[in-house]
């Protein structure tokens, strides 16, 4: 078979950290192009991994014969190049949070269903061995039903991870529509829904700017949710972790409970109410220092050779972004959100 043609549009942080670098390592990948504002990034990659350097997308989509894109680029672009994209018949893998609005989504999803192309979302943290093994056990029913939980993420900031530094779109409302809640509480939302297989249904949210300065984007949130299943929890995320950051879950189950990502070394931890202790030490959990592959791009890869739907849908990454808009609308108007 001949290899995926593949463009990279954006060539920041997470394009030269994991996209670019797993296209390379997958053998059925040929990366032909890249298309960044800041030229010289995109000529960088270009001349690190092959293919041609674009300062605007559109002209690349004219020029290139492609058969897919990662969408890379801050959040308020998202949208407009996946669809720019499917229109032009190429399957898109678009980095979280997949769009600025509901509608937005709505349509991304649209456009790819019509142009019959995949479109999947970076929602790498399903696929983190932790999160994998966390999701083997719940499914094995051991634990009995989940009760209760709280999840969280948060780190220092974008400006210890943007190509842009403290300069970065991610502190741009018009840029980033969401601060810590689009960049990590997302991650969370979907990947709650994913673990416990179930929906949020009920979010009630505080969030706000408690530290961060020149910005007018959110910092930190904490979000009480409610699943289908009656299940209650607590979603954070926050970019004031200057130190201990936390990618954790805790579930409290009816025969015990699940600690995941909590203590470093065990990466899974069960603790029965029989008293039996478990630990798994499966992988890491990938930080912003220590960058592990994320797996997202292999299995992107593998839809568009197997023809195979991807399983992080577009219509998974709306039903997780509905959540962190429901949390807005919460904070906006001090009111539990139904979903
Ligand atoms: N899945 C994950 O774990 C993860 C981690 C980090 C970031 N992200 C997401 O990836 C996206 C990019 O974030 P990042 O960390 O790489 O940001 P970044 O600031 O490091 O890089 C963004 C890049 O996009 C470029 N850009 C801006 N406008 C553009 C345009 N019109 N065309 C092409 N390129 C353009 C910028 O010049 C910059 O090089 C964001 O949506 C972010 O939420 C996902």
């Amino acid at each position: 078979m001949s290899k995926v043609r593949v463009a990279v549009f954006g060539c920041g942080a997470i394009a030269q950290r994991r996209h670019i670098p797993e296209y390379a390592a997958n053998e059925n990948v040929e990366l032909v192009a890249f298309a960044d504002p800041v030229i010289a990034r995109a000529e960088e990659m270009a001349a690190q991994y092959g293919g041609k350097a674009y300062a605007d997308y559109e002209e690349l989509l004219k020029n290139e014969k492609l058969d897919a894109v990662s969408v890379c680029t801050p959040n308020y672009l998202h949208a407009p190049m996946t669809i720019a994209a499917a229109n032009a018949g190429l399957h898109v893998l678009v980095e979280k949070p997949m769009a600025a609005t509901t509608e937005e989504g709505e349509q991304m999803i649209e456009a790819a269903r019509k142009n019959n192309v995949f479109l999947m979302v970076g929602h790498n943290q399903r696929l983190m061995p932790p999160h994998v093994k966390a999701k083997e056990i719940l499914d094995s029913g051991r634990l009995g039903k989940v009760l209760i939980f709280r999840t969280s993420f948060g780190h220092g900031g974008p400006e210890g991870w943007s190509v842009d530094g403290r300069d970065s779109w991610f502190f741009r409302k018009d840029e980033a529509i969401m601060g810590a809640m689009g960049d990590l509480g997302v991650h969370k939302s979907d990947f709650i829904r994913y673990l416990l297989n179930d929906e949020i249904v009920e979010v009630a949210g505080f969030i706000g700017t408690v530290h961060k300065e020149g910005t007018d984007v959110d910092d930190n949130a904490t979000c009480i949710v409610r699943m289908k299943s009656g299940a209650v929890g607590t979603l954070m995320a926050s970019w004031t972790h200057y130190r201990g950051g936390d990618n954790g879950t805790v579930l409290w189950c009816e025969h015990g409970v699940m600690k995941i990502g909590t203590v470093e070394g065990d990466e899974v931890i069960v603790e029965l109410t029989n008293g039996t202790v478990e630990t798994y030490k499966v992988g890491a959990m990938a930080t912003n220092e220590k960058q592990v592959p994320s797996g997202v791009i292999d299995e992107f890869v593998d839809c568009i050779v197997t023809n195979t739907p991807p399983r992080i849908s577009g219509e998974e990454g709306l039903r997780s972004l509905n959540v962190i808009l429901g949390a807005f609308e919460s904070q906006a108007n001090g009111k539990v959100v139904k979903l």
